[in-house]
Parts: C-alpha cells; sequence; structure tokens
C-alpha cells in the first residue's frame, strides 16, 4: 500500500553531491516513491551562497539557515552533505533532537565523531547512515555492518582515495613525477584546489577509521589511525617496484592481530605485487578487498567519487531511512562491543623496500646486513648498483626485508643513518599483499 502523505526531506548543502541528490530525487520520484511506499518530497535545501543558480531546484526552496529548516518541524530526514566539522555535526545532532533521522557523507566528522553521533541517534531513537562516506558509490559499508555481521573480519585492505589513485596510476603508467601528475589530476578536476586532505592521506586515514570500526566492532577514531600522503613516492620508487613485479598504491590497512587482542589501522603508499587485485584499480577508482574468515576474501570495487556516483549511495540511505520510518523501526546503529585497543604502529608486522645511497667501497654490504640482523631484520634480497647519476664511488643498494615489526624497522634505519657509508636513505616502503 502506497502512503499518500510524503515524507519530507531537508537537504543540507547542494553541491557537487548535494545537487545530484536533488537532480535524482527529482528524476527518480516515481520509482523512489514506489520502493520506499511513500512519496518522498524535497522540503527544503540548505546553502552557503542563496544567489546561486541551481538548476533543477525550485528557489522557494533555498535557504540559508538550517536549523531553521531542522526545526520548523515537519521534516522527516535530513541528508547533510556539507561536508567538514561545523556546522554539520550540530545540525545533526539539532536533527535527531527534532526526531528526524539523517544521511550523511561526511568522513571527516564520522571519523572524528562518530561514536557521539551514532549517541544522539540511538537516544533520540533516529537512524544515521552514511554508506557514501567511504568509497562513494561502492556499497561496503552496509555490506560490512550488516551482510557480513554474522563473519569475523580479520583484514581490510584498500584503494579509498580517487585522487590519489589517479596520481600514482599517471606515474606508474607514464613515469611522470608527482607533480607533474598533480597537475594532470588537477587539470582534470579529479583533485581540488588544495589537495592536502588527499595527497597527505588524511581523506583516506578518516574512511580507514570508519571501516575500522566496522570491520572490528569497536571505535577508532582518526587519531589511531597512522598515516603517511603519498607526495614522496618518485618515479625511482616505481622503477624500483616494476623490477620487484610491483606498483604502487596509497593503501588503508586495517588487522585484527593474531591473538584478537587489538586492531592496528594505518594509511601509507605500499608497493603491492601486480598479482594482486588492488594493482589492477587504474585512474580515480576504488576498491577494497576485505578477508573474512568465513566468507574468504571479497572485493568491492568501483567509482569512489563524484557527483552522481556518490549521490547513488545517499539516495540508497535514503530509501533505507525511509523504509525504517514507515515501519517505525531504526537499522543498526553502532556495533563497537569487542572495545578492541588500537595498537601502535611500530606493532605492524610487514615486508620493507629500503633504498640506500651508499659508499661503493668494499664491507659495505656486510655492514648493512649487520645492523640488519642487530634490529631482528632479516633480509630477503639485496640488489646494488651504481649511481644512475654516475657519482663516483657511490652505490644504490636495495633490500628488501622478510617481515617484520616497523618498530624494528625504524630502529634499523635510524641506525643506518648513522653509519658513515650510508650517504642518505633514499626511501623506505612498506611491502604489502603477498
Ligand atoms: P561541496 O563543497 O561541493 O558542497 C558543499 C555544500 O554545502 C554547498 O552547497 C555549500 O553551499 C553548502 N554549505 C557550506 N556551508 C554551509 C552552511 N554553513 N550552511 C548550509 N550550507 C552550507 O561539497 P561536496 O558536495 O563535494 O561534498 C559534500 C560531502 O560529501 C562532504 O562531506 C564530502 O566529504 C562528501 N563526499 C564528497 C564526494 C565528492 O566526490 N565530492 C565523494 C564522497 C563524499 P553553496 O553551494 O552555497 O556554496
Ligand atoms: N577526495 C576524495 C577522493 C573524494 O579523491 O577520493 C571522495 O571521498
Amino acid at each position: 500500500m502506497m502512503r499518500t502523505r510524503p515524507l519530507k526531506v531537508a537537504l543540507l548543502g547542494c553541491g557537487v553531491v548535494g545537487s545530484e541528490v536533488a537532480r535524482i530525487m527529482t528524476t527518480h520520484a516515481d520509482d523512489l516513491a514506489a520502493r520506499i511506499g511513500a512519496p518522498v518530497e524535497l522540503a527544503g535545501v540548505a546553502v552557503r551562497r542563496p544567489s546561486k543558480v541551481r538548476e533543477g531546484i525550485d528557489p522557494a526552496l533555498i535557504t540559508t539557515d538550517a536549523t531553521a529548516l531542522l526545526k520548523r518541524g515537519d521534516i522527516d530526514v535530513a541528508i547533510e552533505v556539507i561536508g567538514g566539522i561545523e556546522p554539520a555535526r550540530t545540525l545533526i545532532t539539532t536533527a535527531f533532537e527534532h526526531g528526524i533521522s539523517v544521511v550523511s557523507a561526511n568522513k571527516a566528522l564520522l571519523a572524528q565523531d562518530g561514536a557521539a553521533l551514532h549517541a544522539a541517534a540511538d537516544q533520540h531513537g533516529r537512524d544515521l547512515y552514511y554508506e557514501a562516506a567511504v568509497a562513494g558509490a561502492i556499497p561496503l559499508v552496509r555490506p560490512m555492518r550488516e551482510s557480513l555481521a554474522g563473519d569475523k573480519i580479520n583484514r581490510v585492505m584498500g584503494i579509498v582515495n580517487g585522487t590519489t589513485n589517479f596520481i600514482l596510476d599517471k606515474m606508474d603508467s607514464t613515469g611522470a613525477g608527482y607533480q607533474e601528475a598533480l597537475d594532470e589530476a588537477t587539470a582534470l578536476g579529479y583533485a581540488e584546489a588544495d589537495p592536502t586532505a588527499d595527497v597527505e592521506g588524511y581523506d583516506a586515514a578518516a574512511k580507514a577509521a570508519i571501516l575500522a570500526g566496522i570491520a572490528f566492532h569497536t571505535r577508532v577514531r582518526l587519531d589511531d589511525v597512522y598515516r603517511e600522503g603519498m607526495t614522496e613516492v618518485s618515479a625511482a620508487d616505481f622503477a624500483s617496484a616494476k623490477r620487484m613485479g610491483c606498483t604502487i598504491k596509497l593503501l588503508a590497512i586495517l588487522e585484527r592481530a593474531a591473538d584478537g587482542q587489538s586492531v592496528t589501522a594505518r594509511v601509507h603508499p605500499a608497493m603491492i605485487p601486480l598479482s594482486h587485485p588492488l594493482a589492477s584499480v587504474r585512474e580515480a577508482y576504488n576498491a577494497v578487498f576485505v578477508e573474512a574468515e568465513a566468507a574468504g576474501r571479497l572485493m568491492f570495487y568501483g567509482p569512489g567519487a563524484g557527483g552522481a556516483p556518490t549521490a547513488s549511495a545517499v539516495l540508497g540511505d535514503l530509501v533505507a531511512v525511509c523504509r525504517n520510518k514507515l515501519a517505525e523501526v531504526t537499522g543498526p546503529g553502532e556495533s563497537a562491543y569487542t572495545q578492541l585497543p588500537v595498537s601502535p604502529m611500530g606493532d605492524v608486522v610487514t615486508r620493507y623496500h629500503i633504498s640506500l645511497d651508499v659508499a661503493d667501497k668494499p664491507g659495505v654490504l656486510a655492514q648493512v646486513a649487520t645492523t640488519f640482523a642487530e634490529h631482528g631484520v632479516s633480509i630477503d634480497t639485496v640488489r646494488q648498483q651504481g649511481r644512475p647519476d654516475g657519482v663516483g664511488n657511490e652505490a644504490s643498494l636495495v633490500v628488501v626485508t622478510h617481515r617484520a615489526p616497523d618498530a624494528a624497522l625504524s630502529g634499523t634505519v635510524e641506525a643506518l643513518r648513522k653509519l658513515d657509508t650510508v650517504r642518505g636513505v633514499a626511501s623506505i616502503m612498506r611491502v604489502e599483499g603477498e
């Protein structure tokens, strides 16, 4: 039975994502109504610049007073696509206080204040859905939160930032340097004018925090995620990776410790073998590889950004929240019952690719090998070659290790830097996915 009284939606923000949400709500109104069991009506649109022309949106719906829109008493669902911490946080809280469920795409806010927002939703018996906050259009939050709720996720490894994947893919396929690839990403509209959040890994770290919380049923905040950006990745690193049959990706990696008593969450560039499914993720696409005890290995792949793809995820949440509203139920809230601590990066165990500039003279290799041994880091392979720039008496030494704790590797590198024969540590890159 179709309810005739519409469910009223407040759209908070009408930029890249919000304008597409509004467009699809209008063009697909009949399908959405049929799927929900009631029409959904765009009841108000809060923006910062009211005079901006917004195609397809009735100017009478536009307001700069988002709080008044939420408080006016007839709104059922708010869609928050403003972004950032404030005013988004206060608006979402206000929505719950006024009996309004919320759909948000705001990874920064959820990574920072997810627990408090979930608590507020719970307190007021309302929904908080945020599929679009991680990996854009890719259904990931709901499959992890609901479809895999009966399984045990042990590891999640993914490419969750489209801008950086585009840059790294260009560097890999064309031999371009970082700046050249970034310029192309900017020209094509992938990278924002200020690309810091993407290239320094903050965006991926926020997504990693959200995914880790869902995967391990514990609380992981942005500050708990170890983060390294990808601005230092060089064409030489790609050449080294190629020699090893690898490429380089900015990865978010979330792991449950072998004893099950803690978790780790990190974002950094890493070499992965070309045979790994994540190696073939090109351009601005995202992909997330989930390893669960019973299900085995699952891969989620698709567009991780952009107005229409992100709006698709927002609208999926809108349908779910509206259905819940009609059924007078709420969907799953935060699940943080395991209360697992997040271990520091030093506890992470992985392999490393270290590139050293050394003096080209007898005994150097032995000295370097001894330093690794003294810190308990076992060497897998060593390759030495004269410096490509022809600098006399100097060589480039590339060491690939077996698996070792990050703390042991840091200690090794610190000691290597103190050796007279080591002129410099050109790069340190983790090797994953083997
Ligand atoms: P935009 O900057 O394009 O849009 C932001 C919107 O919020 C604008 O319409 C702006 O108004 C409005 N706004 C800003 N401040 C206020 C305020 N104080 N009160 C009311 N409205 C305000 O952002 P995006 O659409 O790109 O991103 C929105 C959210 O979606 C963010 O959380 C982002 O992280 C997330 N997201 C974005 C993706 C993407 O590809 N863009 C992908 C996945 C998630 P005005 O139009 O007047 O400037
Ligand atoms: N800047 C983000 C990216 C947008 O490049 O993936 C999607 O969250």
